[in-house]
């Protein structure tokens, strides 16, 4: 199968493709035929050194954790799912998923069955972004109705999720975004939007109860001072900085560290929503297999709105 791997850490540059043997599920696996895949972050980080690199060791390796697809073979003990099913999911994370090859195995349970209203590109785009918002808002913060939020990068592949995950629950939800996104944001459920290039969060908001911070450095710190007594500011790219401790303390706020996990029940419910029309994905662009660097590259600007994803299968 073809899959694209890197022998070194680096640019774009150090991405090719190879061929390489299809890989046979375990029991308690499946194998799935990968149509599409996701890029994030951390799919740049990871190649440039950064990211999940202390967990994948040195190259070579294949990227990619975001998949949607078809179950190609279910392995011995696997019963919820069977050959011919669509399913989506972030295996394996934080450990290699080689999401950019044509097949993936991994545990049934990393998937689950893929929203039925949209198609593969739309739902690769899905897994490793949502399930950040989701697991961030119901299991690191139980966010409730009529709780404020405040999420910063609200247009990008995290944010967007988050803030319709958290007007589903009922909150009320400040984003931050340059200005050409924000009627797109307010369409999607932001009830106030901030241009953090022209305003200072800080001059804007005040009395949040949850800020979900997606930049990290000093934005974190700055986020502990709109984040009222006894809020709890979710730490997601970089964890907890002795800063953001220190500036969290002061205050009596909680600075809590974030890293995303595998979760198939959760993306049933978060297919749920999809397909109920109440979560839009947003898919700034599909880039094909043989144009997976531009996709890193156009990650790496850190302007895309939504999600990027690569079809994997001609
Ligand atoms: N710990 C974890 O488990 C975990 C999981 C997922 C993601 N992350 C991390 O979280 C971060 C966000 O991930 P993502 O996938 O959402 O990224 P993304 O999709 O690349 O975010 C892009 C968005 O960020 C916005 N943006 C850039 N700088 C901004 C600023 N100073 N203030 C407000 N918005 C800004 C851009 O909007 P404009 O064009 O309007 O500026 C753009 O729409 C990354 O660092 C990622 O590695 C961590």
């Amino acid at each position: 199968m073809r899959a694209i791997s890197q022998t070194e850490f680096g640019g774009t540059e150090v991405l090719h493709e190879i061929d390489v043997p299809r890989p046979e599920p375990l029991p308690t696996e499946v194998l799935v035929r990968v149509v599409s895949a996701g890029v994030n972050p951390v799919d740049a980080k990871t190649r440039a050194g950064g990211g999940m690199a202390d967990v994948l060791g040195k190259p070579p390796f294949v990227l990619g954790w975001d998949v949607s697809g078809v179950v190609e073979e279910a392995g011995f003990g696997v019963h919820t799912l069977k050959p011919g099913d669509e399913v989506y999911g972030m295996p394996w994370f934080p450990r290699q998923a080689g999401g950019f090859s044509e097949y993936v195995t991994a545990p049934s349970r990393h998937f689950a069955r893929k929203p039925s209203t949209v198609d593969h590109d739309a739902a690769a785009a899905v897994p490793l972004a949502a399930l950040t918002a989701w697991q961030a808002l119901h299991d690191a913060v139980h966010i409730k109705s009529g709780q404020r939020v405040l999420i910063h990068a609200a247009a990008g592949g995290v944010g967007h999720f988050a803030v319709q995950f958290a007007k589903a629950a009922g909150a009320h939800v400040t984003g931050t975004a340059s200005a050409a996104k924000h009627d797109w944001l307010r369409g999607i459920g932001a009830d106030e939007v901030i241009d953090y290039r022209t305003t200072r969060f800080e001059d804007a908001t005040a009395d949040q109860d949850v800020v979900l911070d997606l930049i990290g450095g000093d934005n974190a710190v700055r986020s502990v001072r709109v984040t009222k007594p006894g809020g709890i500011v979710v730490a997601i790219p970089g964890g907890v900085s002795a800063d953001l401790a220190d500036a969290a303390e002061r205050r009596g706020v909680s600075a809590i560290p974030f890293l995303v996990e595998p979760d198939g029940h959760a993306l049933t419910e978060i297919a749920a929503l999809i397909d109920a029309g109440r979560v839009h994905v947003e898919v700034e662009q599909v880039y094909p297999f043989t144009r997976i660097a531009a996709a890193h590259e156009r990650q790496e600007s850190g302007r895309a709105q939504g999600k990027l994803v690569v079809r994997v299968a001609s």
